[in-house]
């Protein structure tokens, strides 16, 4: 299992962090930047991130920024993934178990290291439960 994780400049230090955490739980990690705490823009990461995604390149994304709301709003205009904001853990077990998010973002200016640790954990160990929240996944896409 492979999980890609980005950020910008506001969730760098959280990133740094996590990578150790993610690698300790037995994935393997692409790391998409950025690499250091100047200021750069989210979409940059998250485009990144989000056609690794796509492409299958990577199995699932880890995303930060400093309220979580930049990165998920990129992510969410291409159109195979589903970027859930996860500010706590149960919330972080729900975008897997009903939304099959294949993006979890977290809110790096307000979430601790250790509630970061616990939420990526719920994310990548819980499994979308599928059957009626498979059939509202599947009326998300726009046509019009
Ligand atoms: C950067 O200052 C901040 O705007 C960014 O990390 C994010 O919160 C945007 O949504």
């Amino acid at each position: 299992m492979k999980v890609g994780i980005a950020s910008d400049h506001a969730g760098f230090e959280l990133k740094e962090k996590l990578k150790a955490a993610i690698a300790e739980l037995g994935y393997m990690l692409v790391d998409f930047g950025t690499n250091s705490e100047a200021s750069v823009d989210y979409p940059d990461y998250a485009h990144a991130l989000a056609k690794s995604v796509d492409n299958q390149d990577v199995n699932l994304g880890i995303a930060l920024c400093g309220t979580g709301n930049g990165m998920a709003m990129a992510l969410n205009k291409h159109q195979h993934i589903r970027a859930g904001l996860a500010w706590e853990v149960e919330v972080a077990s729900l975008i897997r178990r009903h939304n099959n998010a294949n993006v979890c973002v977290l809110p790096a200016r307000f979430v601790s290291e250790e509630e970061a640790k616990n939420i990526v954990k719920a994310y990548l160990t819980t499994n979308f439960e599928g059957g009626r929240h498979q059939s509202r996944i599947d009326k998300i896409p726009v046509s019009c």
